[in-house]
């Protein structure tokens, strides 16, 4: 039968096997594939893995400083935090279109990625946290003809983007490739992963900036971060965030008026998205309890300057989608 500890054992052989003393290159993202790999990992080769974490700039309130610090300072394995936050801010600085802004966020974390991993010196094995249902489409791989290995070409990251040039073509370390997202969790837990990372709810690549309608500026994304927190923290303290498949907030680019003591405001609305779901491909949104409601609404206009508006998304998917754009 199969056991975590058996195959928490059986990797860390594998992988010692398998990489010998070279080199291998991770990208931590914060979710529980990236996490689980980078804790099997630095157990079998200790400092010849480098982990690599990239601030977009797009995450939410504090989620990159706790990474960093859970990794450092609880499993006490190095990360190498990139902050490039002005980079990615730079190139979507005006554009409005959501498939634009996708791809140039993606792009962007392929030219981020490969300058970082030339300035960390040369790796052979990039790790990643392929899934068995990844292995059955195995579309970002490709098999070195000469070799018969399967060799990166993309890096499989949340954007699913990414051709990578040809001089940085890695050689790939996969250990989670026989298993299904349940056993990595399984795993994680195992080995001590906290349930914020194990249990974390789907959060897309371009993360904020996909839930900033049109243009995305530092000041929105102040925002948004200030009242996607108070809703993370309503749910969380009444223990519901593991009924709900995603709960968060979106900023819309409009203003409307308002009144707050004796004046007038005209300030932006938030949206509130939760929605129940079994796989994202249909969702509901969530009965969520009235006073629930009332109390994110109330402290969101209170506590969040530039937000005189909250709204509750009623759309299930189809014909919505769960992310707004
Ligand atoms: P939609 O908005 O299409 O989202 O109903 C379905 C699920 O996918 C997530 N999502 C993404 N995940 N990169 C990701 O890794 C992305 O670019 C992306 N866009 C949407 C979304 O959060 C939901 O869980």
């Amino acid at each position: 039968t199969w056991t975590t500890a058996a195959f928490v054992e059986e990797a860390i052989r594998e992988i010692r096997a398998r990489v010998g003393q070279k080199r291998v290159l991770l990208a931590l993202s914060g979710g529980v594939d990236s996490s689980t790999l980078a804790f099997l990992l630095y157990k079998a080769i200790g400092d010849q893995l480098t982990c690599v974490f990239i601030d977009q700039g797009f995450m939410r309130k504090y989620e990159p400083e706790r990474l960093v610090k859970l990794f450092q300072e609880q499993f006490h394995i190095p990360v190498e935090y990139v902050n490039a936050r002005d980079r990615f801010l730079a190139t979507i600085a005006g554009v409005t279109d959501p498939e634009e802004k996708r791809r140039r966020i993606g792009h962007e974390f392929i030219r981020v990625f490969e300058e970082t991993s030339k300035r960390l010196g040369h790796f052979d094995y990039l790790a990643q946290g392929t899934l068995y249902p990844d292995v059955i489409e195995s579309a970002d791989t490709n098999v070195d003809p000469q070799t018969g290995e399967r060799v990166a070409v993309k890096i499989k990251s949340h954007h699913n983007v990414g051709g990578l040039p040809k001089d940085l073509r890695f050689k790939l370390v996969e250990p989670l490739r026989k298993l299904f997202k349940d056993e990595v969790r399984k795993v994680g837990r195992s080995i001590g992963l906290p349930e914020e990372i194990v249990q974390r709810q789907p959060f897309p690549g371009p993360g904020l900036a996909i839930r900033i309608l049109g243009e995305v500026t530092a000041e929105r994304l102040n925002i948004l971060r200030d009242a996607d927190l108070i809703v993370r923290q309503e749910i969380n303290q009444r223990g519901l965030y593991h009924s709900y498949w995603q709960a968060f907030a979106v900023l819309l680019p409009i203003r409307s008026v308002g009144v707050m003591g004796d004046q007038r405001t005209y300030a932006y609305p938030i949206v509130l998205r939760i929605v129940t779901s079994e796989d994202g491909m249909t969702a509901d949104w969530a009965r969520v309890p009235y006073d629930v409601l009332e109390v994110i609404s109330t402290r969101i206009v209170n506590e969040v300057k530039g937000v005189n508006r909250v709204v509750y998304d009623i759309t299930s998917k189809p014909p919505g989608t769960i992310e707004w754009e």
